[in-house]
């Protein structure tokens, strides 16, 4: 029995399958519609979300499976002091796998460690969110027909942005990539995502400067600002809009640049930038939901 709470979890040659597994389940959505038959996921959220527990739903619906969710802490005895230990192995006793966010970095790790069932991750404070980062791939993979020689610019909060962590983590696994990372000073990356670029040895460069390194990038990587993760509202209110992405400043950008976002957006990207090809945003949320099919397949041990 197998768990995904951090993309290491899985090796590139899983990856390359799970993205195959996703590329056919697009083209033969037939063939995997009774794949899940009588299963049931359990979507257990003690955080917000839009996208991910609908796409794992949605994504559980699709294979011919059952949905149990949980789709806030208060809705659950969590509310009344029940641990994350306890909640792992009572959820055991009625579904077959669990996606679990949790605001709490390494909640879904100890729930792995106790639950008799794969556990997924689908986010965890400002640490991972391995199955945004299958989404990315999906999307990279569709978009680039390639994993390898990307520069990639990654803008925002780097340092609480969790599918930033995971989504680099992943990328230092193919040959010639080159981060960007576009950050406000308080916000660049932790040192032990940067530990991971330097021990993959690919090149890396820091700046503040979204429009000094727009001419370079094959892949935009937009992210909110976390005000979740924050300590005080001041600070938040001061970094908020360090960078708004708008149709002017994509004038220097590549005309195959493929503009990305985990979303949700607040103000980070223009609405108007929505009518520009190069946005991929919304189909990343779609892909989402063909990778978190091919990873309860993959979970679930079911060809
Ligand atoms: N990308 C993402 O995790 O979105 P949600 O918070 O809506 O799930």
């Amino acid at each position: 029995m197998r768990s995904v709470i951090d993309i290491k979890d899985l090796s590139t040659t899983e990856l390359n399958e799970l993205v195959a597994v996703a590329e056919d389940i697009i083209q033969n959505p037939d063939k995997y519609a009774h794949k899940c038959d009588r299963k049931k996921l359990a979507t257990l959220f003690f955080e917000p979300s839009t996208r991910t527990r609908l796409s794992f739903e949605a994504a559980m619906y699709e294979l011919g499976g059952h949905v149990l969710s949980m789709s806030d802490a208060g809705s659950s005895s969590a509310a009344k002091g029940e641990s994350v230990a306890d909640t792992a192995k009572t959820v055991s006793c009625y579904a077959d796998i669990i996606a679990m966010r949790h605001p709490k970095e390494g909640a879904p790790l100890v729930a792995a460690m106790n639950a008799s069932i794969p556990v997924i991750n689908a986010g965890d404070g400002g640490h991972n969110h391995p199955t945004q980062t299958l989404a990315d791939l999906l999307t990279i993979h569709r978009e680039k027909a390639r994993f390898d020689n990307l520069t990639i610019g990654l803008c925002g909060d780097l340092k609480f942005g969790r599918t930033v962590h995971s989504l680099i983590s992943a990328m230092t696994r193919y040959s010639g990539i080159k981060f960007v990372l576009i950050s406000p000073k308080e916000l660049t990356v932790p040192s032990y995502v940067k530990k991971v670029i330097k021990e993959a040895g690919a090149e890396c460069r820091e700046t503040t400067d979204l429009l000094e390194a727009m001419p370079q990038l094959d892949i935009l990587y937009m992210t909110r600002v976390q005000r979740e993760r924050f300590f005080n509202e001041e600070d938040y209110l001061r970094l908020k809009d360090s960078y708004i992405l708008t149709p002017e400043k994509l004038i220097t950008a590549k005309k195959d640049l493929c503009i990305m976002h985990p979303l949700p957006r607040v103000n980070e990207i223009s609405v108007k930038v929505d009518e520009d090809p190069r946005a991929c945003y919304f189909k990343q949320v779609l892909n989402g939901k063909y990778m978190r099919m091919a990873l309860i397949l993959k979970l679930l041990e079911i060809k």
